[in-house]
């Protein structure tokens, strides 16, 4: 029987309903119409693979040495699978994202320098800034409820808005949001065909997309390139700067207009949503666990005394991290990832053939059983010492060379958001409205993250 939202341990927090029982294609399909982590099944989080064929074969792998093979030493036999190409390839083209082999590695060699530590050290003065505002607009409610999630959307899209087309007059922001929200909405529903690998060409009831919006936004990034071409880079480059220097190192080739539209609405789409959910979740976390809250809260009031946090704090907010650690184990945004195999191999005791999915359920793996000790409890001192977990037990951003170019951007932001507001308020559940952590493209909180608000100190 499947475990629902009612039956579930009041000490624990909210968890996906796996189910115990085989699925037939039918009841396959219907649950993934409704939240493809129900498609999980619940001995996912106790074995280290599951292997199964509906329309085709497919593995999922909870296995560390198996993650390991599939992200980085046989990288080139196991590419990424069609489900991702197809939801964001009209939005994002060929870009870092979905591309393969030579055109993959080029675009990656070209945009690394963008992300290396210092460049997302000096991008901090906007994450700090979308703090405070962030902290500003939660003021204005305290005594009340709001939904966090919501705050949370609004506060990361601003700093990838202003890192990627800052100040630039060409770019209407709203309209962008609008955009990708209304894409993503419309299209991103991973339908069941998609899971289990048929072709492109099968049509699929959700991929009806806003084909208008897409353009217009397209059309408005690439006036934005352009006007930047002319106007040179600003004092402190963003990454929209750093890309129109960036060249393949090895050849010096640099990105066309179309390229760098690509790369930077790939930036916008990969990073805002992702980064907004660590975020809701960790608040969704602090309030379930009020003893947590007020560590976190303590560490932050003596790192910032209310002001809003800076890159130069980060190193006195250790705790913080840690929650945002524990957060992206417990609700991965990135909660499944999928692969295609194109040679034979063998993953723990199974044997892969070519064109067998192969799917990496991340929330599974990092509530296994095998791997961690009680897994469903939220315990942020599980990453006291990064020393004790396995790199490819623990895997929020992916691993291997695909890993996730923009971690420590998003690391880094979300510790800055989220000490900010811990040092300025107090955050509770609210009776009877607790998320609903279902997959859509992200792992969301459905019905959202109500929480009361109160200022600290009252
Ligand atoms: C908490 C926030 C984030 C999470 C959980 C996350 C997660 C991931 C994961 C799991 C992958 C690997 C996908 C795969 O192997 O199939 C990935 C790749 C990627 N992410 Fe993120 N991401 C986050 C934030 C960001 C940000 C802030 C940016 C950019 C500003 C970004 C840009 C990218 C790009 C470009 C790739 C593709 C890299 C490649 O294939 O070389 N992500 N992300």
């Amino acid at each position: 029987m499947a475990l629902r939202s009612a039956d579930e341990p009041a000490h624990l927090p909210v968890q996906v309903p796996l189910h115990t029982r085989p699925m037939g294609v039918w009841e396959s399909f219907t649950t993934t119409q409704r939240n493809v982590l129900e498609l999980i099944p619940e001995i996912a989080t106790r074995q280290p693979i599951v292997s199964g064929r509906t329309v085709k074969r497919w593995h999922m792998v909870m296995d560390p040495g198996a993650n390991r093979r599939i992200l980085k030493d046989r990288l080139e036999i196991y590419p990424k699978s069609d489900v991702t190409k197809m939801i964001l390839g009209p939005a994002i083209g060929q870009s870092l994202f979905i591309a393969e082999g030579a055109h993959w590695l080029w675009q990656r060699r070209a945009a690394a320098p963008a992300f290396s530590p210092r460049h997302v050290e000096a991008l901090a003065p906007v994450m700090t800034a979308a703090a405070e505002r962030a902290a500003e607009r939660v003021s204005r409610v305290v005594g009340g409820v709001a939904d966090l999630n919501a705050e949370m959307v609004a506060t990361t899209f601003e700093v990838i808005a202003d890192v990627t087309f800052s100040g630039d007059d060409a770019f209407d922001r709203a309209a962008v949001h609008r955009a990708i929200d209304g894409y993503i909405a419309s299209t991103a529903r991973v339908s069941f065909l998609d899971i289990v690998g048929a072709p492109p060409w099968v049509p699929r009831p959700s991929r009806l997309f806003s084909g208008g919006a897409m353009r217009q936004m397209k059309a408005m990034a690439d006036r934005a390139i352009e006007h930047r071409r002319g106007a040179g880079a600003r004092t402190v480059p963003d990454l929209l700067d750093l890309l129109l220097d960036a060249a393949d190192p090895e050849t010096g080739r640099k990105m066309t207009t179309e390229e760098l539209r690509d790369n930077l609405l790939t930036f916008i789409v990969a990073g805002h949503e992702t980064t907004a959910l660590a975020l809701s979740w960790a608040l969704y976390l602090c309030a379930f666990d009020p003893a947590v809250q007020d560590r976190a809260a303590a560490e932050a009031a003596a790192a910032l005394g209310g002001r809003a946090a800076t890159v130069a704090d980060l190193p006195a907010l250790p705790y913080c991290r840690r929650i945002i650690d524990e957060a992206l184990r417990l609700y991965p945004p990135a909660a499944f990832l999928s692969r295609t195999a194109i040679a034979e191999d063998q993953l723990c005791d199974r044997e892969v053939r070519p064109g067998d999915t192969i799917m990496l359920p991340i929330y599974a793996l990092h509530r296994n059983h095998l791997l961690w000790p009680d897994p469903h409890r939220f315990d942020p001192d599980r990453f006291a010492d990064m020393k004790t977990v396995d790199r490819f037990a623990y895997l929020p951003f992916g691993g291997g060379p695909r890993i996730c170019i923009g971690a420590s951007f998003a690391l880094q932001e979300a510790v800055i958001i989220l000490a900010t507001l811990l040092t300025r308020f107090r955050f509770m559940p609210v009776a009877g409205r607790r998320p609903d952590p279902v997959l859509i493209l992200t792992l969301r909180p459905q019905g959202g993250v109500w929480l009361q608000v109160a200022g600290r100190g009252q």
